[in-house]
């Protein structure tokens, strides 16, 4: 266990959990095509991996790799400082963020502003905010599982480029797409995750907040639960 990770389990705020593996997708194609296809994939995620914020910028908008492209307007990389502390992590753009260009900018991008304005946040000041598929999925569904794997390898990018301390997952998607594990919102708030050694929070998506009002009240306190643990690694110097 490291320094930082006991510390924060003397302070309440650990264990960091980490979910087993979904088994990768390659496993269940037929055996000629998945090493073909892996060997692809790997070679497209180490060029991703190794891009700085130009080009990672010029390759999400010019990204052809799953068919969200086929109706999008623009992608959305993401917005925000790219220096940040905290990472909010939603699921893809809508309307008016395809729109725009600019990640929650509709009914939901207001309510996350408050959601960051009540534990003292500004978008932007050590706030980046970027979603788990960078192009719209129509008609606003849930992207599908191919869509967010597709899209993986730039926000594992953004992560590594940024190196948050701490990362918010804003809904299923995104918790799943980071934590590559099934994920129940309800059964993981409240818990600290980790991502590649960064502490990881999940909490509810701004939209569904907007359709269940009633839930509202847990998530103030999964932001308090993200605001104690920045604390906390704040006075760890992590
Ligand atoms: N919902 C999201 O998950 N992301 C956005 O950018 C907008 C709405």
């Amino acid at each position: 266990m490291s320094r930082r990770e006991s510390i924060l389990r003397e302070m309440g705020l650990a264990p960091l959990w980490r979910l087993r593996d979904k088994p990768a997708a390659e496993a269940e194609m037929p055996a000629e095509t998945a090493p073909a296809a892996a060997s692809a994939g790997d070679e497209r995620t180490l060029r991703i991996a190794a891009m700085g914020w130009d080009e990672l910028k010029d390759a999400v908008a010019g990204c052809r790799d799953c068919r969200l492209c086929e109706r999008r307007k623009q992608a959305v990389l993401g917005v925000g400082d790219v220096d940040a502390d905290w990472l909010f992590v939603g699921e893809g753009p809508g309307a008016e963020e395809d729109e725009k260009g600019e990640p929650f900018v509709g009914q939901a991008g207001k309510l996350l502003d408050a959601m960051l304005a009540a534990i003292g946040l500004q978008r932007g000041r050590k706030v980046y905010i970027g979603n788990a598929v960078k192009c719209r999925p129509p008609g606003n569904r849930t992207p599908e599982a191919e869509e967010t794997a597709a899209c993986f390898p730039y926000l594992q990018r953004q992560i590594a480029l940024i190196r948050p301390k701490l990362i918010v997952a804003l809904g299923k998607p995104a918790a799943e797409t980071l934590l590559n594990a099934e994920v129940k919102v309800g059964a993981a708030r409240g818990r600290l995750f980790d991502y590649r050694g960064i502490p990881l929070i999940v909490t509810y998506h701004p939209a569904y907040l907007l359709r269940n009002l009633t839930d509202k009240a847990k998530a103030w306190e999964d932001l308090c639960f993200a605001r104690r643990t920045m604390k906390g690694l704040d006075d760890v110097g992590g």
